[in-house]
Order: C-alpha cells, then structure tokens, then sequence
C-alpha cells in the first residue's frame, strides 16, 4: 500500500499537538527494546469502526505484558474523536501505541513504576486500489521467523518487516508465513482460505495475532450462510485452496490470486478473484457504508 503522508495533529501524553512538534525521549523502551503494544482501526466516514474488538485486543496486549491501561475506552474514545475533528477526517487510519515509558538509563527489567508513552495519531485512508479488487493480489511463503507470542500486538515488528520487504522485493504485496508445515498468517494480515465453498482460518494460538476483521468478516459470513471453521491449515491445503484471502483492518478482504507464482484456485476461475471473496466483500462494504457518519457513542 502507497505510504500516505500522516495528519497534523496527533495526541501525545494527554495532550493534542502538531506532530511536527511531537517528542519522545530517547530512553523511551518502546524505542530502545521494542517494550510496546500498538493498535491500528480504521475510521470510515468519520466513525472509528470496530473500536471495541480493536480496544479489547489492545487491554490484552497491555494485560499480557504486564501495563495497565492508561487510559479507559471512554479517554480512547475521546482521544480518537478528537483526531478525527481536529484532523477533519473521513476515511483514515488511526494508530495507538502504549510503550513502557522512558528510565534514567538502559535496564531490561522493566520498572516497578512505569509512567507509560501513550501516543495516537491518524494517517487518511486511501481508496483502495480497484485493481487489487479486479485482478487480486499476489503473495510469497517464506519461513516464520518471529518469536512465540505473536497473540500479543507488540510493535517489536523486526521480523513482518523483514518478511515484507523480501516479499515486497519478490514483486508480491505480502509474505505468508508457514512454520511446521503450517499456514500461520501474514506480516501484517490474517490469511483465510476457501475451500469447498467453506472459509477456513488458522485457530488462534501464541503463534498468531487475533484478527478484529477475521471475526467480523466471520460473523458477516454466518449472516450470509457460509460456514466458517477455524482449525490448522496445512501448507498442502493453503496451495490447493479455492480461494485466499487477506483480511486486515484497513482494507477489509483483499483476494489473493497468485501464491508463490502461481494462481490460486483451478480451472477456469484460477488466478481470477473468487465468489465467497466478493460475498463477503460485498457484505463488508454495505456494512461500513451502514455505520459511516452514525453517531460514534462508544463506549
Ligand atoms: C501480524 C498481523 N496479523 C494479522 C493482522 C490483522 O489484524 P486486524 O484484522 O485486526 O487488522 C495484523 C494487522 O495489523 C497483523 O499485524
């Protein structure tokens, strides 16, 4: 995706500044160990979509690495209505990162006492690309290089960065990583196959991020009476599928039509965008134009 250059006004430690004027100490841990958990939802005609499945992930991340929640969903709320209004956003990418906060000095333990980093920011959201929609998009496997607590959204990224740029070099929008035999997911996507008419996702697991459009792209499925199953895909079966699919917060579904080279499906529709994608994307996209410009009251 085209790197879109990101609004003026973002909030940091409780306060609405320009970004241009925005600092964090060098001693902050997210910047010195990674010692951070981030979000990122979409807003959609001026409504943040999603906010409490994105905002229950991100008191897990926080939970899991042992931080409160500095701020409660009703301060996120507001914190993000206020990018919204101050950046006059409609369609956009917002961001949210809680790091471990700065230290007189470098120690790995973590402080008794951290006084956390809490920053958020917001980036417009690009129309999708219709070529991604007509033709799909291809994608490569490589090896899951990343550590075993992939449940836990932390911004120490090191390995989907190095995965994407060596996907990206290979001429593919995004690396599909496999361990075991094992499809587990993208460096920055949950991987869905279809497979005799069924969707199928890996279960969740340390191995993987809970996606927030997975599951909601599943209950869009369940609405629409096409089953869903969440179990271990085996590389065998990710090459033989029907069809992928790519779900990710700022896009909804994106098809996949090549893997590694070579179209996905078989027969006439190979390499062409499958039915259960446009279903559900179909189904995606009357939904956000539902919810776009209603009152956004969460929590
Ligand atoms: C590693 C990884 N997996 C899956 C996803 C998809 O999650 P979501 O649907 O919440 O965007 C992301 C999104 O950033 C990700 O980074």
């Amino acid at each position: 995706m085209a790197v879109t250059a990101p609004c003026a006004t973002c909030w940091l430690d409780g306060a609405f500044r320009p970004l241009a004027d925005a600092r964090i100490s060098p001693l902050d841990r997210g910047f010195l160990f990674g010692d951070a958990v981030y979000e990122v939802l979409p807003c959609h005609g001026g409504r943040p979509f999603l906010f409490h499945p994105h905002l229950a992930r991100l008191e897990r991340s926080l939970r899991e690495i042992g931080l409160e929640p500095p701020l409660t969903r009703q301060r996120w709320a507001e914190v993000l209505r206020g990018l919204v209004a101050h950046n006059q956003l409609q369609d956009a990418t917002l961001y949210l990162q809680v790091s471990r906060g700065a230290e007189w000095g470098r120690n790995h333990a973590p402080p008794a006492q951290p006084v956390p980093t809490v920053f958020a920011y917001a980036t417009p959201l690009p129309p999708i690309d219709p070529q991604q929609l007509t033709e799909g998009v291809s994608v490569s496997t490589y090896p899951d290089e990343r550590w075993a607590r992939c449940d836990i959204k932390s911004t120490s990224l090191l390995s989907n960065v190095l995965a994407k740029g060596r996907a990206q070099a290979a001429g593919s929008f995004e690396a599909i990583l496999v361990a075991d035999g094992l499809l587990r997911e993208g460096s920055s996507t949950t991987v869905m196959i279809v497979r005799d008419g069924v969707i199928v996702a890996p279960p969740d697991s340390p191995h993987l991020l809970p996606g927030t459009t997975r599951d909601f792209l599943f209950a869009l499925a369940g609405a629409a009476g096409i089953r869903v199953e969440r179990r271990d895909i085996p590389l065998t079966e990710l090459l033989a599928a029907d069809e992928i699919l790519l779900a990710f917060a700022t896009r909804g579904a994106l098809p996949v039509t090549q893997l590694d080279g070579r179209p996905v499906g078989s027969d006439l529709a190979a390499g062409r965008p499958g039915p259960v994608w446009q279903r559900l994307n179909n189904a995606f996209h009357a939904r956000i134009k539902a919810w776009a410009n209603t009152p956004f009251d969460a929590p």
